[in-house]
C-alpha cells in the first residue's frame, strides 16, 4: 500500500506576523501521524513576544526534541547531589517551580516534586511480598520534593551544589497538619505525620510558598505501613525558609490531588483550584474566609487553613459547597423521597464533622451531586481573562480515548463565583495532534502549553501510534490559531514530560522529564538510556533548562 503522508510545514510564531502553513494533501493516513488541524476562531491574535517556531514531527527517537533554535540544559537528574551535606535528587521529578533571587531570571531556587520509585532503578525487587527496610527507606527518600539553586551562566544553566539553601522534603520528613481535620478522629488524633510523596504536580502560591500535591498515596502507604488519612493533601513549603513549618492544608481536601492553580477572588480571598487525578473524578475549589493582604507575606498561608471546599456541577453550572449543612440538607431531602441507597448510609455513617467531609472528599462531593470527569489533572488560570482551563486527560471507560481541555468561564469572571458555564477548548485526538493532556501552564501572551501523558505502556501502539513518544505542544487561545496545538518537545523513549514552568522573563522553560525507559523489565537492557551521560548505565528521570526564546522581557 502506497504510504499517503501529508506534508506538513507548521510554524508557529507568537507576534502575530506570520502563523501556520498546512500544506495539506487531504486524508490522513491510519498509520499517519498526528496533525495539527487548520481551526480558527474569530478573535485577534494577542500581541506575542516572539515566541517563533517551527513545530517539530510526532518522534519515537530516545532523545528529547525540540524545535530549531531551542536547546536544552540537564539541570539535575536522579542522583546527583544537590548540596553539601550530600542531599541527592530524587527518583521521578513532577512539577517544577522557579523562585527567583534578587528577581533574577538567570538565578533562584528550583522546587522539584518527586512521584514515585521504580523496582528496576531505585530499590531492586521485593523479597517475595515484602520490601527490606532499607528499601522502604530509599522508597520513601526519593519521593517528595528538592530545593536546589540554578543558575544561568556563560548561557548554560546548572545548579550550584554550595547552596545554602538546597535541601530535601522527603517521605521521612516531619509535617504538620493544618484545618478541620487536624488533630480530629478522622486522622487518627494526629497533629503531625510522616513525610511526604506521591508528589505529582502542585503550584506556586501568591506569598512566593509552594504547593505539592499528593497524588497515588496508596502504594506508598501500604508498602511503608503508614496510615492512609495522612496522605492525599496539599503541602505547603517556603523554599527559602527551612523555619516555615512545612504543613498539609487540610482544608483543601484529601483526594489524589493533581495541582493548585491559585488566584483571587474580587473581594481578595484567595481561591485555589484543584483536579483529582483519577477516571469519573470531580473538580474543586477552595475560597478562603480571610482576605489576602500582600503585606503579610508568608503569613498569608494561615488562609489555607479556614474557608470553604466547593466541587463542580457542571450540568447546573454550580460550585458545591462541601459542608456539614449542605450535607445534611442532602441527606433530609434524600430521606424525605425515600432515595437513600445502602452505599449513601454507610458514607452518612461516616460523615459526623467537616473533618470527615475532608477526609472523604469525593465520596461527599459525589453524593452532593459534583459531576463526575475523565481524569481531571492540572488546572490553570487564564492569565488574561481569568478563565480556568482544566485538562481532563481521558478515560477509557466511557471512549474518551484522547481526552480535552475543559475551559470554566466564572460568573462576572469572579473565581469567587458560585456559578459558572464551561465549553471544550481542545479536544485530543489525530485532527488536534495530542493525546491525553496533562500539566498546563501558560506564557504571558495566553498562549497554553500543555504536556502530554499517554502511558508507557500504550505509547506508538494502536490508538496511540500516531502520535509517538509523549510531549509538550503549545496551543494559542485567541486569534486564528486558537485551539491549535503546535508540538514543540518530543520525549525520550517511555518518558512523560511534567512541571513545565517558564521563568518570570520567558527566556528559560524549566521542564520534567519523568520516567524515561519506565517500561524496562531488566535493569541491564534499558529501554531508554536518556539522558545519555557518559559512563552511565540507567536512564534518569532528569529537570532541564530550555533556552532559546526569542522574545522575553
Ligand atoms: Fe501524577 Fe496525575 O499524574
Ligand atoms: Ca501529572
Ligand atoms: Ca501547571
Ligand atoms: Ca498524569
Amino acid at each position: 500500500m502506497t504510504k499517503l503522508s501529508r506534508r506538513k510545514f507548521l510554524t508557529y510564531v507568537g507576534t502575530g506576523v506570520a502563523a501556520i502553513t498546512v500544506a495539506s494533501s487531504g486524508i490522513t493516513p491510519l498509520t499517519g501521524q498526528a496533525v495539527a488541524s487548520t481551526k480558527t476562531t474569530k478573535k485577534s491574535n494577542t500581541k506575542g513576544k516572539g515566541l517563533d517556531f517551527k513545530a517539530i514531527e510526532p518522534s519515537d527517537k530516545d532523545e528529547l526534541l525540540l524545535p530549531k533554535g531551542y536547546q536544552y540544559d540537564v539541570v539535575a537528574a536522579y542522583g546527583d547531589t544537590i548540596n553539601k551535606q550530600g542531599d541527592t535528587f530524587g527518583f521521578n521529578n513532577d512539577l517544577t517551580v522557579y523562585f527567583p533571587i534578587k528577581d533574577s531570571s538567570d538565578h533562584g531556587l528550583l522546587w522539584v516534586n518527586h512521584e514515585y520509585s521504580s523496582d528496576v532503578f531505585v530499590t531492586g525487587p521485593k523479597n517475595g511480598d515484602t520490601y527490606s527496610k532499607e528499601q522502604i527507606e530509599k522508597i520513601l527518600y526519593v519521593q517528595g520534593g528538592s530545593i536546589i539553586e540554578v543558575k544561568k551562566e556563560k548561557g548554560k544553566w546548572k545548579m550550584m551544589t554550595d547552596s545554602k539553601y538546597a535541601r530535601r522534603i522527603t517521605g521521612l520528613t516531619p509535617i504538620s497538619l493544618t484545618g478541620p481535620a487536624a488533630g480530629t478522629h478522622a486522622v487518627s488524633g494526629a497533629k503531625k505525620v510522616q513525610g511526604t510523596f506521591a508528589n505529582c504536580s502542585g503550584g506556586k502560591t501568591l506569598w512566593n510558598t509552594v504547593l505539592t500535591c499528593e497524588e497515588n498515596f496508596e502504594r506508598t502507604c501500604e508498602d511503608a505501613s503508614l496510615n492512609e488519612t495522612h496522605y492525599g493533601w496539599v503541602v505547603e513549603i517556603d523554599p527559602f525558609d527551612s523555619n516555615f513549618t512545612v504543613r498539609k492544608h487540610t482544608a483543601l481536601g484529601r483526594f489524589h490531588h493533581e495541582n493548585t492553580a491559585m488566584g483571587l477572588s474580587k473581594d481578595n480571598r484567595v481561591v485555589v483550584y484543584m483536579g483529582d487525578d483519577v477516571k469519573d473524578a470531580c473538580v474543586y475549589k477552595f475560597i478562603s474566609n480571610g482576605k489576602y493582604n500582600e503585606k503579610d507575606g508568608t503569613k498569608n498561608a494561615k488562609l489555607l487553613e479556614d474557608g470553604t471546599l466547593y466541587a463542580a456541577n457542571f450540568a447546573k453550572g454550580t460550585w458545591l459547597p462541601l459542608t456539614m449543612e449542605s450535607f445534611e440538607e442532602k441527606v433530609n431531602e434524600m430521606k424525605e423521597e425515600g432515595k437513600l441507597t445502602e452505599e449513601d448510609q454507610a458514607l452518612i455513617n461516616k460523615i459526623t464533622s467537616l473533618a470527615d467531609i475532608l477526609v472523604h472528599t469525593h465520596e461527599v462531593a459525589i453524593f452532593l451531586g459534583a459531576t463526575p470527569t475523565d481524569r481531571p489533572e492540572d488546572v490553570e488560570i487564564h492569565p488574561k481573562d481569568q478563565t480556568i482551563y482544566i485538562a481532563h486527560t481521558n478515560n477509557s471507560d466511557h471512549g474518551n480515548i484522547h481526552g480535552h481541555i475543559t475551559k470554566i468561564i466564572e460568573k462576572e469572571d469572579d473565581l469567587g463565583s458560585p456559578t459558572f458555564d464551561f465549553e471544550i477548548f481542545a479536544a485530543g485526538g489525530r485532527q488536534s495532534g495530542f493525546s491525553a493532556p496533562d500539566n498546563l501552564t501558560f506564557d504571558d501572551d495566553g498562549n497554553l502549553w500543555t504536556v502530554t501523558d499517554i502511558s508507557s505502556s500504550k505509547l506508538n501502539k494502536d490508538a496511540f501510534q500516531a502520535f509517538k513518544n509523549n510531549g509538550v505542544f503549545v496551543i494559542p487561545t485567541s486569534g486564528k490559531d486558537g485551539g491549535v496545538a503546535f508540538q514543540f518537545a518530543s520525549a525520550p523513549v517511555e518518558a512523560e514530560l511534567t512541571g513545565p514552568f517558564f521563568t518570570p522573563n520567558e527566556k528559560t522553560l524549566f521542564l520534567s522529564v519523568q520516567h524515561p525507559g519506565e517500561e524496562t523489565e531488566d535493569k541491564n537492557k534499558p529501554t531508554s538510556m536518556w539522558p545519555h551521560r557518559k559512563g552511565d548505565t540507567i536512564p534518569r528521570p532528569a529537570v532541564v533548562a530550555i533556552t532559546g526564546f526569542k522574545g522575553g522581557k
